[in-house]
């Protein structure tokens, strides 16, 4: 039997020749040009690809290391990481606040220098703090990926969730896009805001008072604020729902959650509103039957479980772009 050529068991990574990739760490999306993310989703059409083979497997970033630090709990984000790493050929090294020497009081800084003199390419970190992975770039050789900062950004989710509009409607341009809940709380709605209007959309923000305050319309002069939920939902085209953060909130923002899923739970009655061809979607994890309907969360527009397996093919794409030398 003759031994199959290298090139023809891992065919090469195709990507567009000319790359406006800027990038060393991925921090959030306001430092993202329209040019970079379809670059970004071209790159993750070609790991699409990859996946769908029997192998899913390249070589690419054999040698590299990546190294996830999660300091908050993560389903999704953490294995779609490593999957995505894994996939790529990188060595993958874990750690959590609770098996770290933070417990013994070793500072943010001290580990992530500690990490770096091991040996890292990639820092994927989650933590608590608003910010945390801003300092932590400023400390390492390695380029950090922010898998979600406090309140502040989580830039791979809102990628991914553009990837996934993308692979339905071909784009967001001129859509109306509406994300609807616990917006205070959320940073899947901050950088989401910054994906959605880089790449044309126009956003409504839509959730009760005490969790979509006022000052909201000036800290994002680019998003509409509609507290009412029928006029936020007539005619849209994307919608986001968020998850009611209860462990974010300190008391006293909502009299109840029955009051709460009576004004602001997407049922199949307020779905309606939307176009027929409405996108429902959901960064999880789901408080099924409190922001959503269970029939709304598996009907036939939701793109929940899409959302998750776009997820490792647009996170390896970052890896790629980040570990792999595409600049
Ligand atoms: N969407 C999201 O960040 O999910 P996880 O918390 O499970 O990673």
């Amino acid at each position: 039997m003759r031994i199959r050529e290298q090139s023809q068991l891992y065919p090469p990574i195709t990507k567009p020749t000319a790359s406006p990739w800027q990038h060393r760490h991925i921090l959030d999306l306001d430092d993202f040009s329209r040019q970079e993310m379809e670059f970004l989703f071209h790159t993750a059409d070609a790991m699409k690809e990859i996946l769908g083979r029997e192998i899913k497997r390249v070589p690419t970033l054999r040698g590299k290391t990546v190294v996830t630090m999660f300091y908050e709990p993560s389903t999704r984000t953490r294995l779609s990481f490593e999957m995505a790493a894994k996939s790529l050929g990188a060595d993958v090294t874990s750690i959590t606040a609770a098996t770290s020497s933070a417990v013994k009081g070793e500072s943010l800084v001290d580990t992530v220098r500690t990490i770096q003199a091991l040996g890292s390419d990639v820092l994927v970190m989650r933590h608590p703090c608003s910010g945390a992975p801003y300092l932590v770039a400023q400390q390492v050789a390695s380029s950090v990926v922010n898998a979600g900062d406090g309140w502040h950004a989580h830039p791979t989710q809102a990628l991914l969730d553009l990837y996934t509009i993308r692979s339905h409607h071909g784009g967001v341009e001129g859509a109306k896009a509406v994300i609807i809940g616990d917006i205070l709380h959320s940073r899947v709605a901050r950088s989401n805001i910054w994906g959605l209007t880089i790449m044309g959309a126009q956003v409504v923000l839509c959730g009760p008072p005490t969790l979509l305050p006022r000052f909201w319309g000036q800290a994002y002069p680019q998003a509409i604020i509609e507290p009412d939920i029928e006029a936020a939902l007539a005619d849209a085209d994307i919608i986001m729902v968020l998850r009611l953060q209860r462990e974010r909130q300190q008391g006293g923002l909502l009299p109840s959650i029955e009051e709460y899923v009576r004004l602001y739970q997407l049922d199949e009655r307020r779905l309606a509103l939307a176009k027929p061809d409405a996108l429902v979607m959901h960064p999880g994890p789901v408080n099924e039957g409190i922001e959503i309907a269970p029939e709304v969360a598996h009907g036939a527009q939701s793109v929940i479980e899409e959302q998750v397996a776009n997820g490792v093919a647009v996170r390896m794409a970052l890896l790629y772009l980040l570990a792999g030398g595409a600049h």
